[in-house]
């Protein structure tokens, strides 16, 4: 019998929720195989250590509980991915694996990233091809590396894998569609009879918008996030804001400043984050993952930046960009109906069939000889 050993890197919110449609995958993998077996080892970098921004998730979706946890945590870019690389390379040194899987453009990424090649580990990384073009952004940094460090690129969408014809990168790069897709598909079901967040908040359905803010660009920018407080504060409706810990530590006493329609929560679990999208009626964030989340919910969504990477969306009219500007996010706000219109009659494949964590379970195994 053959093994192939994996060893996954996650570290944030968004990683535990891809990691753990891969797992599911790999479960379902060995039990149909006799001949090859997938053995995956979790390492958590501990860059996310709160409750609710970590052990949540592992409970909420049966990740299989990290075999290590780094405990890494907090810290300046350099010192939180140097902190990471030092430990990850130990951890790989160690477990000598077949694979290194990455997911997205966190500073774990990028620690996993550079780890893995120095020790000549090939690297799969998901969400690979991503751009918005805007290197001033840390997740901007952070994808370049891995991609050009990866083995195999695992991209989401057609745009991807352009974007990475244009630095040269042609070879095993795959569409495989939005791993996220595969979780919404999975969870959502779940999250209808497992969640009552709707009532537990006193919300009305259709009747709320969901906003998230955690950008570093709206958090660090204090004009920036006074300008979407101030959209949001004129806004005739309930905005549910659960709020990042970061936007917590930046927004401190000017919490107190937001206005009285703005419902503050603690970070949620994402099965009622699941269903506060489906039942919003508008959502506004600076989220990669809720952006799309909104479009598979079929809810309008105004993107909080000047740029997103997920441009098929803002193609399809379903996205509006709004950046941090108080007009453009009431002008945006002015038009959502059009965009729920617009959402009626968009295909909802964008971003794949819910298959793509069979698909990169296949592609770690059949490119394990390369
Ligand atoms: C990180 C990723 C970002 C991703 C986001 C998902 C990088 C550079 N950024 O941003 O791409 O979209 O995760 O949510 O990797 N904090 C806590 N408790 C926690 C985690 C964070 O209090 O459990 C606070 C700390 O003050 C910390 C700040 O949040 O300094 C930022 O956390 P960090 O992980 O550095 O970046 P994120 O903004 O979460
Ligand atoms: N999410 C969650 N609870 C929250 C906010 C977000 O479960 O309180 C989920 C959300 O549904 C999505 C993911 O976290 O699946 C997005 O993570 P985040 O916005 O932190 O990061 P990004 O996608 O921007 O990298």
């Amino acid at each position: 019998m053959r093994k192939i050993k994996i060893l996954t890197v996650v570290g944030a919110r968004p990683q535990f929720i891809k990691a753990a449609a891969l797992s599911r995958a790999i479960k379902k993998f060995n039990n149909n195989s006799d001949s090859i077996k997938v053995e995956e080892s979790i390492v958590h970098t501990g860059q996310h250590y709160d409750d609710n921004m970590s052990k949540i998730f592992f409970d909420q979706l049966k990740i299989p509980h990290p075999e290590i946890n780094l405990e890494v945590g907090s810290g300046l870019h350099g010192k939180q991915t140097g902190m990471m690389l030092e430990k990850l390379e130990e951890v790989a040194i160690d477990k000598k694996p077949d694979w290194m899987l990455i997911y997205g453009d966190t500073n774990s990424t990028l620690a996993a990233a550079i780890a893995a090649s120095k020790l000549h580990i090939p690297i799969a990384h998901v969400e690979a091809g991503l751009r918005s073009f805007n290197r001033k952004m840390p997740e901007e940094v952070n994808r370049v590396v891995a991609d050009h460090l990866s083995r195999i690129l695992l991209c989401p969408t057609d745009t991807a894998v352009k974007n990475l014809s244009n630095e040269g990168i042609t070879d095993r790069v795959y569409q495989i569609g939005d791993v996220m897709y595969d979780s919404v598909l999975f969870n959502f079901k779940l999250a209808v009879g497992g969640s009552n967040i709707i009532e537990q908040l006193g919300l009305v359905s259709g009747q709320y918008y969901l906003a998230t803010i955690h950008r570093a660009e709206n958090t660090d920018e204090p004009q920036r996030l006074q300008n979407i407080i101030n959209a949001f504060s004129q806004i005739d409706a309930t905005i549910v804001l659960p709020l990042h810990p970061r936007t917590k530590n930046t927004l401190g006493v000017s919490l107190k400043k937001l206005a009285g329609n703005v419902l503050i929560t603690a970070p949620v679990a994402y099965l009622d984050m699941l269903m506060l999208e489906k039942n919003a009626s508008v959502i506004l964030t600076d989220s990669g993952g809720v952006q799309k989340e909104a479009y598979w919910a079929s809810v309008p969504c105004i993107t909080l930046r000047d740029e997103t990477e997920w441009i098929e969306l803002v193609d399809a009219g379903v996205n509006q960009i709004a950046g941090a500007d108080t007009a453009a996010i009431l002008d945006a706000v002015e038009k959502v109906g059009q965009v729920a219109d617009r959402l009626k009659s968009t295909n909802t494949r964008l971003y794949g069939d819910g298959n793509t964590a069979e698909k990169i379970v296949e592609k770690l195994v059949f490119s394990s000889s390369l």
